[in-house]
């Protein structure tokens, strides 16, 4: 018979000194202990940003030879290369917890892993590459701003780089729609649907409400969360409320309307069934996404096997 009280007294004294370091803003290193859960959280969490970097390449990758300038198309190029650089930094970092890149691609590729909502919407005009940009982007930094102070030490590094680069993708994104809001009526309706189209997608990306958000709560008290999914949805709404105002367009809701008492924007019904309905595999592309990434993947095996050779033969030699 197994003696396990000792074993749960220790690692109850190794929690509190943890949750003790977590709260006084401590960060978490990949050889300090950890509770168990609090490293698959990390796991979990950094694996499915990683992937939603990876996967977020191929809406935006589409348009990259249909671009309508050389300028554009330069700064679309190095969007999606900056989104490739992302996914192997969140890889990277999700290493330093003790799993194997090989086994988190396998999941992403059978798909047991998840990876953001939003990337299972198509791109069907050059105003999507806007719309992704604005709203998107948008909404990828208002959720990993606070990532930068994770309480886990290479996550929250990795994103200082990456929320720069966001940044970046997301004035790209405004000023292509600036652009065509000021065109052509036919260019400022290109521009208006695709706002249609892409804000509520967007507005759901924050996650379920905090009601049905499974992992907040415990993600808050270990710090790898800072803000709720409803926080953060609220600013993105209200950023984007002001921001529409610019553009001259408008987004798709006729609930929107400021609340002076709350001091934020009120906004409309999330259609919580589309959002599931896409989580679980049935939104409009992620059968292609997937098809197209293992389809990468295997396509790449020869350079996977190059590299592995020429390590074997330095290590040999040395
Ligand atoms: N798409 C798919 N699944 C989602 C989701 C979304 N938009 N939002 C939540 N979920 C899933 C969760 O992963 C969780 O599933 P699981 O238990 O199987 O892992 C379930 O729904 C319940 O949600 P919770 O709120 O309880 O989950 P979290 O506490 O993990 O919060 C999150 C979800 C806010 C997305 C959080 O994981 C997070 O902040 N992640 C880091 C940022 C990230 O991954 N962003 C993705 C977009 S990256 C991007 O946009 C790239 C850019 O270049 C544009």
């Amino acid at each position: 018979m197994k003696i396990q009280a000792p074993i749960t007294a220790q690692e109850t004294a190794l929690e509190v000194q943890f949750q003790a370091k977590v709260d006084a803003e401590q960060r978490i290193e990949p050889k300090d202990w950890m509770p168990e859960a609090y490293r698959k959280t990390l796991i979990r969490q950094i694996s499915q940003h990683a992937h939603s970097e990876i996967v977020g390449m191929l809406p935006e990758g589409n348009w990259i030879t249909r671009a309508p300038s050389l300028k554009r198309k330069q700064i679309l190029l190095a969007k999606v290369q900056d989104e490739a650089g992302h996914g192997l930094y969140l890889y990277a970092a999700a290493e330093t917890l003790g799993i194997g890149r090989d086994q988190l691609i396998e999941e992403l590729h059978s798909g047991k892993a998840k990876y953001s909502s939003i990337f299972n919407y198509p791109t069907i005009s050059w105003a999507d590459i806007g719309a992704i940009g604005w709203l998107v982007d948008g909404a990828a930094i208002l959720n990993q701003i606070p990532i930068c102070r994770c309480s886990y030490g290479p996550y929250a590094r990795a994103m200082v780089r990456i929320c720069k680069e966001e940044s970046f993708h997301q004035r790209q994104g405004f000023e292509i729609l600036l652009t065509l809001a000021q065109g052509s009526d036919a260019q400022r309706a290109m521009a208006q649907d695709a706002i249609n189209r892409w804000y509520w997608p967007a507005v759901m990306m924050f996650g379920p409400s905090d009601g049905d958000s499974q992992h907040s709560e415990q993600s808050m008290r270990w710090k790898i969360k800072r803000f709720s999914n409803d926080e953060l949805r609220q600013r993105f709404v209200d950023m984007i409320a002001e921001q529409i105002k610019v553009l001259g367009l408008t987004v798709p809701d006729p609930e929107l309307k400021w609340n002076a008492e709350r001091g934020h924007y009120d906004f409309g019904p999330i259609d919580w069934d589309e959002f599931w309905n896409v989580v679980k595999g049935n939104g409009p592309c992620n059968k292609e996404r997937l098809r197209t990434r293992v389809q990468a993947y295997e396509q790449g095996a020869w350079v996977r096997e190059a590299a592995s050779a020429y390590a074997r033969k330095k290590a040999a030699k040395a």
